[in-house]
């Protein structure tokens, strides 16, 4: 388990423990965290599982694919260094403690 945290865009945070192996998006679905919409299901085609990473966390996740680089560009106001889609962000140990900020809505 891992615990992430999620803050939403009005500034609330939400700290759920997830389990190594599921993704950061799923972490949401499962504890019923809203404004992950995630409507593909985690197949990097819909681009509504986007947040901004935690600057603090940016260096310690694995490095964007073209695909999700490419899906990002369909996000709501995607940063070019924070944006990242959660159902590419797979849960460790190591990101035990991780904060990602909601955007302001999904696409
Ligand atoms: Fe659709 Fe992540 S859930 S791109």
């Amino acid at each position: 388990m891992a615990k992430i945290t999620y803050v939403s865009f009005e500034g609330t945070a939400t700290t759920v423990e997830v389990p190594v192996g599921a993704t950061v998006m799923e972490g949401a679905r499962d504890n019923g965290i809203s404004g992950i919409a995630a409507d593909c299901g985690g197949a990097c085609a819909c681009s509504t599982c986007h947040v901004y990473v935690d600057q603090q966390w940016i260096g310690k996740l694995p490095a964007k694919d073209e695909m999700e680089t490419d899906m990002l560009d369909f996000a709501f106001e995607p940063d070019e260094q924070l944006s990242r889609l959660t159902c590419r962000l797979k849960v460790t140990a190591e990101l035990d403690g991780l904060v990602v900020r909601l955007p302001e809505k999904q696409i």
